[in-house]
């Protein structure tokens, strides 16, 4: 496993559409450890390939205390979204700005795990945020083009997304 470098606001990368995964291979599970790894090491809470460099629809998330363990979502697609949830955000490539965002407040998604077997998940609250933020990086899109205008502020806390 490797720590892979994390891309930065500014990189065109994060504006680029990822392509499904066809075959979830050795190569795949090698990135989803590296990203995990990655993800770990810089405290987020969720991590998506492009920010690695990497334009396939890939993503983790890891809630720590509030949650069970790393998730893997590959090929993610939220089917179903319900309420809304005003959150405090932040996003690993966008380091120490974090601002409010509406997000919704339960979703569900399917995808494939790791194992290749697809899955359903129901979602809410950080959950539902954290899959949210990591399906958007997945379709070019950064929270900082979504969020409450005027909430955008400095932090050196390593809360970070
Ligand atoms: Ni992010």
């Amino acid at each position: 496993m490797a720590i892979r470098t994390i891309r930065l606001a500014g990189d065109e990368i994060l504006k680029k559409k990822t392509k499904e995964v066809e075959v979830v291979d050795e190569k795949i599970v090698e990135l989803v450890q590296d990203m995990i790894e990655t993800m770990h090491k810089y405290n987020g809470v969720g991590l998506a390939a492009p920010q690695v460099g990497i334009l396939k629809r890939i993503a983790v998330i890891d809630l720590y205390e509030e949650g069970d363990g790393p998730v893997t979502l590959i090929n993610p697609y939220i089917i179903k979204e319900e309420g809304k949830q005003t959150v405090d955000e932040g996003c690993l490539s966008f380091p120490n700005q974090f601002a409010k965002i509406v997000r919704p407040k339960k979703v569900i998604v399917e995808a494939l795990d790791i194992n290749g077997k697809k899955v359903k998940i129901e979602a809410e609250g950080l959950f539902a945020q954290a899959i949210s933020h990591e399906v958007d990086h997945l379709n070019g899109e950064v929270f900082i083009d979504k969020i409450i205008p005027g909430t955008l502020y400095n932090s050196e806390e390593d809360n970070k997304k």
